[in-house]
Parts: structure tokens; C-alpha cells; sequence
């Protein structure tokens, strides 16, 4: 099967992961999107925040979680006293993933695939190593089926303070991780206060192993 392995050149340097991610073609999803969308942050950060895939908006501007969702968690981090500029955020998946409406003029967010998971797997995996980060904060069921395989269930784990599996980040790398629910299951929430609260509390619990 097809992964990005071959596109990642062996370097811890951001830039040069970046610049290599850009070109990368390691699954179908580079074809229809606008641009690979890649981590955002520097080497010296303490936690990671791992999401799903960009969105619409995250596709047109490069960057990670500058929607809807991004806003949520924008408010969620600063609540939860977290600094966006100190950590280092990205996502499982970086090409948007979506399917046209049927007037073809919006695009729907499809949720990535196991396959897409494990073929941008090596990026994420060379972001790990590069930043080694202490906490890793894992936004939903795709970012914790990307470290922990497809039987994990946020739903029974949430808020937990889990080791992150060292085999693959070369070294004596000890990292905890936490997983909790996606800043956009909370916007589709019937229960919205409820759901923004518990995830916060999650937020609040994972920096306090720091
Ligand atoms: N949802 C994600 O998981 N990541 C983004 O960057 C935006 C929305
Ligand atoms: Fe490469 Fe990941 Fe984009 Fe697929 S989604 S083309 S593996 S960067």
C-alpha cells in the first residue's frame, strides 16, 4: 500500500518536513485538494495537539484550525489556561478530505479512512520526533486511532492519562497522552454546554501532567 514514507526525508528540521509534506503524494488526497495543510509551532513545545484532517477553510489558508472548529478551540485553550502559540498543532491527515454537495459549489468534510490514516502516518510520526513533546492531546477518534490503532474508543477513554507508545519515537522519549472528543463534534452537540464544558475539564486534566 501507498504511505508518505517515501515523500519524508529523514530530518528533524520543521521547515524542511514542511517544504518535503507540500509535494507529498502518498495517498489519493493531495489530487482534489488545495494544499497540504502541515503542523504549526515550533520544536521547543511542551504539547501537541493532534487533529483530524483541515477542514474547508484550513485547505484555502494553509493553516491548521482556522475555522469553526479552530475558534472553538481557540476559546476551549485559553479557558483551559493553554497558550495557542506554545504548542505545537497539527493534524493526523493533512489533505482536506471532502465530497461536492449536490449543486457542487460547497464542499462536505468526509471523515478521513483508515487508509489515509495510516498513509500520512510517517508525517506524523517525523512531527513526533522532531518536537518530542511531553503531553500529546489527541482531538477526536481519528488523532487517537492514529497512535493507538483503529480499536481505540474515545468514548471509554477519554480524559485519561495514557503513555504515548514509545516504539515508534526513536530514543528514551517518554511522553503521556490524553484523548478527548473533536472541537467539531462539540459545534453539532445537542447538549452544547454540557459537551464544551466536559471537553475543557479533558483539556484541564492533560496539562496537569505537565
Ligand atoms: N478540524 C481538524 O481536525 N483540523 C483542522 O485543522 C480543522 C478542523
Ligand atoms: Fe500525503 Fe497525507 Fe496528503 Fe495523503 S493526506 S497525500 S499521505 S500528506
Amino acid at each position: 500500500t501507498r504511505t508518505a514514507a517515501e515523500f519524508v526525508p529523514a530530518t528533524k528540521d520543521l521547515a524542511r518536513l514542511r517544504e518535503a509534506a507540500a509535494g507529498c503524494r502518498g495517498c489519493d488526497l493531495y489530487q482534489d485538494a488545495t494544499q497540504t495543510v502541515f503542523g504549526e509551532g515550533g520544536r521547543e513545545a511542551k504539547t501537541m495537539l493532534i487533529g483530524e484532517q483541515p477542514g474547508d477553510q484550513e485547505d484555502r489558508r494553509g493553516e491548521p484550525f482556522v475555522g469553526p472548529a479552530g475558534r472553538l478551540l481557540d476559546r476551549a485553550l485559553k479557558e483551559s489556561g493553554i497558550d495557542r502559540e506554545g504548542v505545537y498543532l497539527t493534524n493526523a491527515v493533512k489533505h482536506f478530505k471532502f465530497r461536492r454537495d449536490e449543486r457542487g459549489s460547497r464542499r462536505i468534510h468526509k471523515k478521513p479512512g483508515r487508509t489515509e490514516i495510516v498513509a500520512c502516518r510517517p508525517w506524523l510520526l517525523a512531527e513526533l520526533a522532531s518536537v518530542r513533546p511531553e503531553l500529546v492531546i489527541l482531538l477526536g477518534a481519528t488523532a487517537a486511532q492514529a497512535v493507538y490503532g483503529p480499536d481505540f474508543r474515545i468514548t471509554e477513554r477519554r480524559g485519561e492519562v495514557l503513555e504515548l507508545p514509545g516504539e515508534d519515537l526513536p530514543g528514551e522519549h517518554e511522553a503521556r497522552a490524553v484523548a478527548t472528543v473533536h472541537p467539531s463534534s462539540i459545534l453539532r452537540s445537542r447538549e452544547r454546554d454540557e459537551a464544551y464544558a466536559a471537553f475543557v475539564a479533558d483539556l484541564k486534566s492533560a496539562v496537569a501532567v505537565l
